[in-house]
């Protein structure tokens, strides 16, 4: 079922503003704990953009060629068409959990499971609720639904938005490549070997194609809520054993020159931090490239020791801001969509299913720099 009615009619109910917490000052709460995340399956997604519960997306991790050109292959990059990312593939795989769990526990164990869970969405969305406090640019609108004991978060791309990501200016796009470059050179489809494919230089991994991604969905726990997250990981070390601990996440950044580009490099560490503390993902190598595209050096990082080394530096941030705010909002969000009433008519728009049963209603969430979060029920 889509949860995103175009267009958006201006909305009836809407709530008080939950306002950001300063992030200037010292959590004074208690801190909020984070459970270590469980992996519960992993899929890919095949050049064709299908789904499949297989590892056929799997990459392993190796060291890329010294001064590796990120430039490279850009012509033949075939680039996943820019849509909203819906829930759909992350359903198919909750959807897959509680088969599993009826076959092995009894039937309606899976539906007893997903009663506990008070968040279902991707990683990239729980990075940007998290990290909403310190965003001091991108405004970001989610849709809600509340589903039995549960939400079910999606971004919400609006049509000019979506134009914008699939039409990028031609130095843009080939930045966006440099990433994916990136991740190119540094992995192959064996462990440890640098790939050899003849008319390509030694250790280029394959052309790319943003259609491909190898993506692990997760179980953890933030203060008092369950969450269900998705998200892709860029590649493994040596072996995957169906737990977290030998992903790795690639990540490119300008090389560091002077201390305005520190400062810059350590405030953008709150995201990959972010990004790879949800899936359970431990290292993050970051290729560092020149203005053009070539790799001056890499390093590697380990995740859970990045907020001490930005303590007490310019771009410094702690994570305790951002999980405290994060149990806040998700508590405050669930009281808010469960104490609403059911529609006494079917919503608008209702075409395939029976009229006796309802359609969860869809709030709008928009995430505004520097303000807060703003919650309203759409028409
Ligand atoms: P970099 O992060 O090295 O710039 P990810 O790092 O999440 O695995 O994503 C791989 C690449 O996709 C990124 O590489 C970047 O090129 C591109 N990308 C991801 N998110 C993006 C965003 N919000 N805007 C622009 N490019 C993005
Ligand atoms: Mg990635
Ligand atoms: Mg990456």
């Amino acid at each position: 079922q889509a949860l995103d009615p175009e267009p958006i009619s201006p909305s009836r109910t809407t709530c008080p503003t939950l306002s950001y917490p300063n992030t200037r000052s010292s959590p004074t709460s208690q801190p909020v704990p984070f459970q270590q995340p469980t992996g519960l399956l992993t899929f890919s997604y095949t050049p064709q953009r299908v789904l499949e519960f297989t590892d056929s997306a799997l990459r392993y991790y190796v060291d890329p060629p010294p001064g590796a050109d990120l430039r490279y292959g850009y012509d033949r990059w075939i680039k996943r068409t820019e849509e909203r990312t819906r829930l759909d593939g992350l359903l198919r795989a909750v959807e897959r959990v509680m088969s599993k769990a009826d076959a092995s526990l009894g039937p309606g164990s899976g539906g007893k499971w997903l009663k506990d869970i008070s968040v279902v969405t991707w990683r990239g969305i729980m990075t940007k609720i998290l990290t909403a406090p310190y965003e001091e640019r991108d405004r970001c609108e989610l849709n809600a639904m509340y589903v039995g004991d549960t939400l079910y978060i999606e971004e919400h791309l609006s049509d000019a938005r979506l134009h914008e990501k699939g039409d990028l200016a031609p130095k843009q796009r080939q930045m966006t490549y440099y990433g994916y470059s990136f991740e190119s050179w540094c992995t192959s489809s064996k462990p440890g070997v640098p790939e050899r494919a003849d008319g390509h230089p030694i250790g280029w991994g394959g052309d790319v194609d943003t259609n491909v991604q190898w993506c692990n969905v997760i179980k953890t726990k933030l203060g008092d809520n369950r969450l269900i997250i998705g998200g892709e990981v860029d590649c493994v070390r040596d072996k995957f054993n169906g737990r977290t601990d030998t992903f790795v996440e690639l990540k490119t950044s300008m090389s560091i020159r002077n201390a305005g580009d520190e400062a810059r490099f350590e405030t953008k560490m709150l995201k990959f931090y972010m990004q790879s503390f949800l899936l359970g993902v431990p290292e993050i190598v970051v290729g560092f490239r020149t203005p053009t595209g070539r790799i001056t050096t890499t390093q590697s990082f380990k995740t859970v020791q990045l907020p001490r080394l930005v303590r007490g530096k310019p771009g410094a941030w702690d994570p305790q801001i951002c999980f405290s705010w994060g149990q806040q909002f998700l508590t405050t969000l669930k009281s808010t969509l469960s104490a609403s009433p059911e529609p006494t008519e079917a919503p608008r728009g209702e075409s395939s299913s029976s009229s006796s049963e309802p359609l969860a209603r869809v709030w709008r969430i928009v995430l505004a720099p520097g303000e807060g979060a703003k919650v309203s029920l759409l028409d």
